[in-house]
């Protein structure tokens, strides 16, 4: 079953496919205002701590039991059960996580489709292609159909291609074309009236507003999303890991890549409400609070562009080019993570496999869309606020008291040697056996009352 397994073809490329699931629209549209709202640089700094202490301990432990399996979620978590009981529990926590990987690619793939439909109105509405620019900009059901149907096409298509040829192929290009896409944003909104104002709201730091335990849990549950982690996306791309490589480091890089995006999108996240709330547009909502989510990039966002002219034209397709990319390999991402369970369990052909998952998750965000108000928003609680967290948690335990300790030292020294003696080896058990659970446990208890 493992023989014709595909693998990545190099450690660039496995970094950036996994780079290319964490960075996605959380690190845009959630982080920076959530930073600049709580403390600037002192929730930068918190949420550093976090993503290191918490979210990368977790991190590893998907990516070491992947290699170690080289299977899917199922077949990883079962494979290192110890008795029938713990191999029944593997085996429904793997497929758990499968069943919210297909919730959150159900929510993601309809708001991918809404920064599809802005990517393309813009130029449309230079072209004087008004009406169609309008219809992808408005929302109504056949619109928010057919661009998720688009977007979900996109996706199943670059799974089909296989892990070097579809997955590392395509973030490798996407990835780059993404972070010069925001670097190229960010300076050009920097040197715009009321961007310094912007800047200073998003890294003065506040120690005053971190101490709150709320926002703790917050920016954890953010640090968990951002790092696509419980629902076996990180475990499936480390089963496609060659045994050459230095997990702890591979690791450490992809978290440094995904908190490094996030800060940096706040350079143009802040600067740009700013500049937006310089000409008259109001970022603040009735309570007081920054605006943030979706209402900053489909209102704050449009409305600032429209102020500009041509420049807005040019910045706005710009802008919802590069969330669409960081959509679309983070997408991809969560569409392996059924299809590679499909595919080793049942021996379908990988295009039959992408096909009929990813149509079915499709008609699950067809319903969505549907009955949007009653399910975009409790799909999203479910997946994200019960489901996530509770999937982390049941993995931290498997991995730390589960998997015999020998052998998974076994795996690591694979490629180091040394690794019993060294800092990782050290620290990263002791977190995943008690360290991690109690604090999901926490998050868990918090998100419930
Ligand atoms: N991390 C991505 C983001 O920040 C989304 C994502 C991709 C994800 N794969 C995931 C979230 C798996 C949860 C689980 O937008």
């Amino acid at each position: 079953m493992t023989t014709n397994r595909g693998q990545f073809g190099s450690r660039l490329g496995f970094i950036f496919a996994a780079a290319g699931s964490a960075v996605g629209l959380g690190n845009i549209w959630g982080f920076p205002t959530q930073a600049a709202s709580n403390g600037g640089a002192a929730f930068l700094l918190v949420y550093l701590i976090l993503a290191f202490a918490l979210a990368y301990p977790v991190l590893m432990a998907e990516l070491i039991l992947g290699r170690y399996t080289h299977g899917n979620s199922v077949a990883a978590l079962s494979g290192i059960a110890r008795g029938p009981v713990t191999k029944v529990i593997g085996t429904s926590t793997g497929l758990l996580g499968i069943l919210v990987a297909s919730m959150i690619l159900s929510f993601y793939g309809i708001v991918a489709g809404w920064m599809l439909g802005y990517t393309v109105a813009y130029p449309l509405g230079v072209l004087g292609a008004n009406d169609a620019a309008n219809w992808l900009t408005g929302f109504t059901i056949p619109r928010n159909l057919i661009l998720m149907g688009i977007f979900m096409l996109m996706t199943i298509a670059i799974i089909m291609g296989g892990v070097k040829e579809g997955i590392e192929r395509w973030s490798s290009r996407l990835m780059p074309t993404l972070i010069i896409t925001l670097i190229a944003l960010a300076a050009y909104v920097l040197t715009l009236e009321g961007a310094m104002t912007g800047l200073r709201v998003y890294l003065i730091p506040d120690f005053s507003k971190i101490f709150s335990s709320q926002l703790i849990l917050s920016a954890l549950g953010s640090a968990f999303f951002s790092l696509s982690l419980g629902v076996g996306t990180m475990l499936v791309y480390g089963s496609y890991i060659s045994d050459k490589e230095h997990l702890p480091s591979i690791g450490a890089q992809v978290a440094l890549i995904d908190v490094g995006i996030a800060v940096l999108a706040g350079f143009l996240i802040l600067p740009v409400m700013y500049v937006a709330a310089e000409r008259g547009v109001e970022i603040f909502s009735a309570s007081g609070a920054l605006l943030s989510e979706d209402t900053l990039i489909l209102t704050v966002l449009p409305e600032l562009f429209a102020t500009m002219g041509t420049v807005g034209i040019a910045l706005a397709t710009a802008f919802f080019f590069l969330m669409t990319i960081a959509a679309l390999t983070s997408s991809i991402s969560i569409l392996e993570v059924p299809v590679a369970f499909i595919v080793e369990r049942f021996q379908w052909s990988r295009k039959q496999a992408a096909l009929v998952a990813g149509g079915l998750i499709a008609s699950l965000s067809a319903v969505i869309i549907l009955d949007f108000e009653r399910l975009f928003g409790a799909v999203i609680a479910l997946s994200t606020r019960y489901g996530q967290p509770l999937l982390g948690l049941l993995l931290c335990v498997f991995v730390g008291w589960v998997w015999q300790r020998n052998t998974l030292l076994a795996e690591l020294q694979k490629n180091d040697p040394e690794v019993a003696n060294g800092l990782f080896w050290r620290i990263w058990p002791v977190y995943v056996r008690f360290v991690c659970p109690v604090i999901i446990a926490v998050i868990f208890y918090r998100s419930l009352v």
